[in-house]
């Protein structure tokens, strides 16, 4: 796939970064600090997008608020993969209309991957009127120029032309956590899953360099992060588009060897590409989460093989015992589509067995969504909604029946877990394998690691008490 690495460069952000400052010359002069609100949907490349989004928002001036009212700035982060997200989105974006009538000066703005689809921003144009900037994923670095030229009275602006995509490095981000990050270290797909929008939306692979990506790692360690997640919809594919030969597991070890008390956590990993390599450098690094998120998507060969996936059921369980005979211990999440175009009730039992044989700690099922432009958005589909769900129903009983049974197979035994946050009067706490624990203790206790005993389980949690 031929692909022309294109790099923001220091010049154009030193352009937006001017920028930024003149809207911050602007909203100095209000009486209040201004306040803006940023609504994210999809996936956690979205949340680390949002972060920048907030990081630009600080520098410019901006406080955050969750008051659609209060804001004067709204940026509305979206996402493609489902229709159901997109309606939950164009439902939200349709009841902005009453905030912005009763503040005439708000900026609404709407980006993110269902931006950048056939179509949608003819679509916000003409059917949302409210809705002020619209941009597709690609452009988020310039976000500062949108805004200030909607400050100094501007038209409606629509920048989502089709691109393979940028990498942009230095952006100011503002994290939502101060234990957990995200750190992307490649954007874009290059599968084309036939079900799938992502590659059309997020342009092609490629990767962030070795040294950047090392530099955050280095500065979220110092600044005290405990848990770093690799982000990439294929992180297995890291490095392939870069001259200096660094794969993804290299780039796990080079993390691990960062000092500091943290975790090296990542997703997403291709069946088609992850391997031994990947397995036996998690399986050494000590930093490395004892966790793996393989989607399988099917348990049926036909099926597998309509979805574009590039691998087999027997591809997939070799991979999975693979990874157990490096970490017998290793945590095994996936994802699975139900009721993709034709699939029969005897494929859908092969998905069935798949989960039944490889037990999966927890799995993320979704019903097929046919999305405009993929090749499974156009196949036979004569199964109804109804069937569908009824498939649903019963893999997500299977599945909840495994949770409980490998979430109690946890009691009486200790783990080491990190305190990430609170419910009330409970403390969360994720195992290495990404576990959740609930145990009571001092909110003191939040970013740091603890000893726990498990005691009880239920079907989506364990929980403990402190040693
Ligand atoms: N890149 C990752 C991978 O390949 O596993 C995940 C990408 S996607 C954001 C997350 C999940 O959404 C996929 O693994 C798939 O199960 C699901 N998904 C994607 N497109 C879908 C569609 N059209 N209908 C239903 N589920 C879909
Ligand atoms: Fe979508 Fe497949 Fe790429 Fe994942 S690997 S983002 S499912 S096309
Ligand atoms: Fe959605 Fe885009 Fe992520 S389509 S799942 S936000 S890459």
């Amino acid at each position: 796939m031929s692909y022309k690495r294109i790099e923001i460069t220091d010049e154009q952000l030193a352009r937006q970064r001017d920028l930024m400052e003149r809207v911050a010359d602007i909203n100095a002069r209000q009486a209040a600090r201004p306040l803006a609100l940023v609504d994210t949907y999809g996936c956690q490349q979205n949340e680390a997008d949002s972060e920048k989004i907030r990081g630009m928002l600080n520098t410019m001036g901006y406080d955050m608020t969750s008051d659609e009212y209060a804001a004067d700035v709204i940026v509305i982060n979206t996402c493609a993969v489902r229709e159901h997200a997109e309606q939950r989105v164009l439902g939200n974006v349709g009841a902005l209309s009453h905030t912005k009538r009763a503040k005439p000066s708000q900026i609404i703005c709407l980006c993110g991957c269902m931006m950048q689809e056939e179509g949608m921003a003819d679509r916000i144009k003409n059917s949302y009127r409210h809705v002020r900037v619209v941009f597709g994923p690609h452009e988020l670095w310039r976000f500062p120029e949108f805004l200030l030229r909607q400050l100094e009275g501007g038209k409606r602006i629509f920048e989502t032309s089709p691109s393979d995509g940028c990498v942009t490095e230095g952006l100011p981000s503002q994290r939502d956590s101060a234990v957990k990050a995200w750190l992307p270290v490649m954007y874009g797909c290059n599968n084309f899953c036939s079900y799938c929008i992502v590659p059309y939306v997020r342009g092609r692979e490629r990767s962030r360099r070795a040294e950047d990506v090392l530099a955050e790692a280095r500065e979220l360690a110092r600044a005290g992060y405990r848990d770093i997640t690799l982000l990439g919809q294929n992180v297995n594919s890291y490095g392939k588009d870069l001259p200096d030969g660094v794969d993804f597991s290299d780039l796990i070890a080079r993390i691990n060897d960062i000092p500091g008390d943290f975790l090296i956590r990542f997703m997403t990993s291709h069946p088609k590409d992850a391997g031994e390599k990947l397995f036996s450098t998690m399986a050494k690094c000590e930093k490395c989460a004892r966790h793996i998120h393989l989607p399988f998507q099917s348990g049926s060969n036909r099926v597998l093989s309509a979805m574009n996936r590039r691998y087999t059921r027997e591809d997939y369980l070799e991979l999975v015992k693979k990874a157990r005979s490096y970490m017998p211990d290793v945590v095994i999440t996936s994802d699975v589509i139900v009721g993709f175009p034709g699939e029969t009730e005897e494929e859908f039992e092969e998905t069935l067995s798949l989960v039944e044989e490889v037990r999966f700690d927890a799995l993320f099922t979704f019903i097929f969504s046919p999305r405009a432009g993929t090749p499974a958005a156009s196949m036979p589909d004569p199964y109804t909604r109804e069937q569908k769900q009824r498939r649903f129903d019963r893999l997500v009983e299977l599945q909840n029946r495994v949770s409980e049974e490998k979430h109690r197979a946890y009691i009486g035994s200790t783990a080491r877990v990190l305190v990430d946050g609170e419910e009330g009067e409970v403390l969360t706490a994720r195992t290495s394998g990404g576990r959740l624990v609930r145990l009571k203790g001092d909110r003191s206790l939040i970013g740091t690691f603890q000893n726990v005993r498990i005691t009880d389980s239920n079907t989506w949690a364990l929980y403990g008490e402190l040693i």
